[in-house]
């Protein structure tokens, strides 16, 4: 059996993904779980909730919470990692700093993303070393955002460590067109390209049909329009925008989140400056799990309590299990480019299908070039994110200075150093001083 630390135990996520862990017990046996967290508060909050599921639904599995490094780490097999540098009151920050300078305020596109970025490289660094320190056999599971950044990070400090990325987002948009037009996901072989939250479909394979969907996919997106009801409210919206991007550019189905890119003007429109996304959340579900650990606290008996979790995040618990039976499942996962996209550069980190084996990814090859549009994109988005990722390493103002310029959502430079100066001053110690 094996023992799951999970880093970033205080996210609202914990209880979702503890849940999947434990429905997966067959294929993933599991008797440990640790939740590892720098914030003491919410790190015991979420070990309540999380008892109190693990005893409601009979679990048999040991629960415990840590801000010790090696309690947490020690002989650990698996390590999923969610931390979010900064928490929420950063994100918000991340969001609306740029949209006061009039662009795009997003946690993982634009310069947004740069902002968590620079923090999240150096708290995942950190925790990194712990995991090399106390458990250098484990696997990393990592779906820390913003994903590319943080895998490129990886990738130059410790290039042996074992580490899969993996982002939910294009499984997230295969259920959305399964679902809005009456597919069965289960069919599909999916071939993709992209950097995270920056891609393209490239043929959808349904073995049912024995054809590529796709076409006829992107006729429906356009013709009849996603079936929305099922997602909160910005996630509807955000679809909408799909629907456009389809429509203008309908040879290929686009990750959603390029919209940050090619309509940001319409994304600042839409935005409402002093009540972005991070504020529905405090709002909402952080709102609901405080009111539930007060209940559970408060409550003297099991009984008393009503308190739900979705599971979430199925998709780990898949590569954990493709992992330790050798299985080759196929997911989209964030590697190494080295000719998986001939024609981009081999540094580049992607996001391509891979197979999932005890040995890690296996990224599948293209074997053909990407069109010059797509291409174009990526390499302009690569070298503003290495630039970034140059700036965090060699503490270089000059690299994050040009790679907020460089970055897509950028009008002009002027506006690249106004947001860049602000965001140094109001994240403070989370970056490394430039
Ligand atoms: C998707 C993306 C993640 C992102 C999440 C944001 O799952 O792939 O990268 O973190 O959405 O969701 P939220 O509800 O926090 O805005
Ligand atoms: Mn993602």
């Amino acid at each position: 059996t094996n023992k799951v630390t999970i880093a970033g135990g205080g996210s609202g996520y914990t209880p979702g993904i503890v849940l999947t862990i434990l429905e997966n017990r067959a294929s993933f046996p599991v008797d440990e779980i640790r939740l590892y967290d720098i914030d003491e508060k919410r790190n015991s909050d979420m070990k309540v909730i999380v008892q109190y599921l693990i005893q409601k639904n009979g679990y048999d599995v040991s629960l415990k919470a840590t801000l010790d490094p090696k309690e947490a780490f020690e002989n650990t097999d698996f390590v999923f990692s969610q931390i979010r540098v900064g928490g929420i009151k950063m994100r918000e920050i991340d969001e609306k700093v740029p949209l006061k300078h009039g662009v795009v305020g997003q946690e993982t596109c634009g310069v947004g993303g740069f902002s968590y970025g620079m923090r999240s490289m150096k708290g995942f660094l950190e925790m990194v070393q712990h995991v090399q320190d106390y458990a250098p056999d484990a696997w990393i599971l990592n779906y820390t955002n913003p994903e590319t950044l943080v895998a490129e990070s990886v990738r130059r400090q410790f290039p042996d460590i074992k580490i899969i990325n993996a982002c939910d987002q294009t499984i997230a948009i295969e259920e959305l067109i399964a679902y809005s037009f009456g597919y069965e996901r289960e069919n599909w072989i999916s071939s993709y390209y992209g950097l995270n939250h920056f891609g393209w479909y490239k043929a959808i394979y349904d073995v049912s049909k024995q054809k590529d969907i796709m076409p006829e996919v992107i006729d429906q997106i356009v013709n009849e329009g996603f079936k929305t009801d099922q997602l909160g409210e910005s996630w509807a919206k955000a679809f909408k925008l799909m629907e456009r991007m389809v429509a203008d550019f309908p040879t290929h189905i686009p990750n959603n989140y390029l919209e940050y890119y090619l309509y940001p003007n319409l994304i600042v429109e839409e935005a409402d400056p002093s009540y972005t996304r991070a504020n529905e959340i405090m709002d909402g579900r952080l709102k609901q799990i405080e009111e539930a650990v007060e209940k559970i606290k408060s409550a003297s008996s099991m009984d008393e309590v009503d308190y739900e979790s979705n599971s979430h995040g199925q998709y780990i618990v898949d590569m954990a299990v493709s992992l330790l039976n050798n299985e080759n499942r196929r997911f989209m996962l964030i590697v190494p480019n080295k000719g998986a996209i001939p024609n981009l550069r081999e540094d580049a980190v992607v996001e391509v299908p891979c197979y999932v084996n005890a040995e890690g990814a296996e990224p599948i090859s293209l074997r053909e070039d990407i069109p010059d549009f797509h291409k174009g994109l990526m390499e302009a988005q690569v070298a503003s994110e290495k630039l970034l990722v140059d700036a965090f390493f060699e503490k270089s103002y000059q690299k994050a200075l040009e790679a907020f310029t460089l970055n897509q959502s950028i009008p002009n430079a002027v506006i690249a150093k106004r947001v860049l100066d602000e965001l140094i001053e109001r994240n403070g110690d989370f970056w490394v001083e430039l």
